[in-house]
């Protein structure tokens, strides 16, 4: 599989699925995380693994161009999750997956939509956007995927969901 992975942050996640695909290209914005990522898979030997920085909102690649995409903690980040799904969309191949968690506020921590942007604007937390499962799940449908496995331990607020262009 030709992988590409955004917000991976220190790398872990693609270092444990290196040995199973062909490729993975990881991004993400910091170049902090990226250069602790490179270090990482250096040690650990990983060779089939490319870390670049770079912002998803940016990123371009040419259609089908993914067998998979993954995108943990993530899509509660970016500034228009619904652009981003649509880019992930354009870049798998038909039957290709997205593989993604997210933590989703909307369901459990309402009031998070409040104290959120004050928190955000003193500078003491991310801009975390707040939506429920549903507002996920119809963003991943309504940009043309499927949804083929979702998995939110009861108490948790992030939820996984494997998602599928059809194919
Ligand atoms: C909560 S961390 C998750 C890291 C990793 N995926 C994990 O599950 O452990 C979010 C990561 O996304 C990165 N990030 C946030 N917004 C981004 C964006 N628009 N484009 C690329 N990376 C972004 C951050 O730098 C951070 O490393």
């Amino acid at each position: 599989m030709e992988v590409m992975e955004f917000g991976c942050g220190t790398g872990s996640t693609a270092i444990a699925h290196a040995p199973h695909v062909k490729h993975i290209l990881a991004t993400d914005f910091s170049a902090g995380m990226i250069e602790i990522a490179r270090g990482k898979a250096t040690a650990a030997g990983v060779e089939n693994v490319t870390f670049s920085q770079m912002a998803i909102d940016e990123y371009t690649a040419a259609d089908g161009t993914f067998d998979a995409v993954m995108g943990h903690s993530i899509l509660h980040l970016v500034e228009d999750r619904d652009a981003v799904i649509s880019e992930v969309y354009r870049m798998l191949k038909p039957g290709g997956l997205f593989i993604s968690n997210t933590a989703c506020l909307g369901d459990k921590m309402k009031y998070f939509k409040l104290i959120g942007p004050i928190g955000n604007f003193f500078g003491l937390l991310p801009m975390v956007n707040v939506f429920s499962v549903r507002e996920l799940t119809d963003s991943l449908t309504g940009a043309g995927f499927e949804i083929d496995h979702q998995w939110q331990p009861e108490k948790a607020v992030s939820v996984f969901i494997v998602a599928k262009k059809p194919g």
